[in-house]
């Protein structure tokens, strides 16, 4: 019988993570290559995917891929099978969150009766079509092998609401508001989870969600401590933070789970 630990490792797998040169696809890539998988690091810039890839080593490699058009990702599942010959995990993790970098605009342009429709086409397409379009093209061909995990990363804000009290700054005014686009599109992403698990069933593929909380990365001081303030464990996420959850949902640690979404948010949606 398999021993407890090696149902997490992924040696002699293949991992294609999308969205892999932001914040946390790096960390996805080093938690699937340190549990023993070949990483497939693909985003827009095809360098930076060169780079991380060369960084994380192990047989890593880069390819370019935009997850809203399929035959970039026909390409790209080409590739992949050209060079490792299988593909037993996909991580959906490219997605598109509004940022309001010019605070003079930040609050007008956010506002939900204000919010442009471009924004919310534009969030759509890369958080839901992108994961309809990756699962479609590289999951068709693991469930014709029959076996795989897909990991779709939704959001705390695919569960519960943002609180838009969140976004004041220490004075009490509104900086800018959280958009409706991001919300939906993971709400949407968490539905179409469970879809395809109950799909693919039968066909040997797991699809499961994981939903991060809000990672610190820059914010300032009065933002990451309201957050914590909202969180059980009384602070944001590190990137790393997430690193074991996703070894468990890629590998045969999870082998009897399918269609789950698995919040690691510090107990921000428990409350
Ligand atoms: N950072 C957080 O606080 C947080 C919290 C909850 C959930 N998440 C989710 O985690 C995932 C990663 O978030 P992040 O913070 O690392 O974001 P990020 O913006 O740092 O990275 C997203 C990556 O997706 C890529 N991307 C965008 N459009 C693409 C396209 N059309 N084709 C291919 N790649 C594309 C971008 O180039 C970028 O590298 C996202 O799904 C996000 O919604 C993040």
């Amino acid at each position: 019988m398999t021993s407890t630990t090696q149902l997490f490792l992924l040696e002699g797998r293949t991992a294609i993570v999308t969205g892999a040169t932001g914040l946390l696809g790096r960390e996805h890539c080093r938690a699937l290559a340190e549990a023993g998988a070949r990483v497939v690091a693909t985003d827009l810039d095809a360098a930076a995917c060169d780079h991380l890839a060369a960084e994380i080593g192990a047989g890593a490699f880069g390819h370019r891929a935009d997850v809203t058009i399929p035959e970039s990702l026909e390409i790209l599942l080409a590739a992949v099978l050209s060079i490792t010959g299988r593909v037993d995990v996909l991580v959906n993790n490219a997605a598109l969150n509004d940022r309001y970098e010019d605070p003079s605009t930040a609050l007008e342009s956010s506002r939900f009766e204000r919010y442009p429709l471009e924004l919310w086409e534009q969030a759509l397409k890369v958080n839901v079509t992108g994961v309809f379009l990756c699962s479609q093209v590289i999951g068709t061909h693991m469930a014709e092998v029959g076996r795989g995990s897909i990991v779709n990363i939704a959001s705390t804000y695919g569960v519960v609401a943002p609180d838009q009290s969140l976004y004041l700054d220490p004075e009490g005014r509104r900086r800018f508001y959280k958009s409706p686009s991001y919300p939906t599109s993971k709400g949407a992403v968490l539905a179409f989870t469970r879809f395809l698990a109950a799909y693919w069933g039968a066909s040997g593929v797991r699809v499961n969600a994981l939903s991060p909380g809000g990672v610190e990365n820059g914010q300032d001081d009065f933002f990451v401590a309201e957050y914590g303030r909202r969180t059980p464990l009384g602070r944001m996420a590190a990137p790393t933070d997430y690193r074991g959850a996703l070894v468990f949902l890629a590998s045969e640690a999870s082998a009897y789970m399918t269609g789950a979404n698995l919040i690691v948010d510090g107990g921000f949606t428990a409350w």
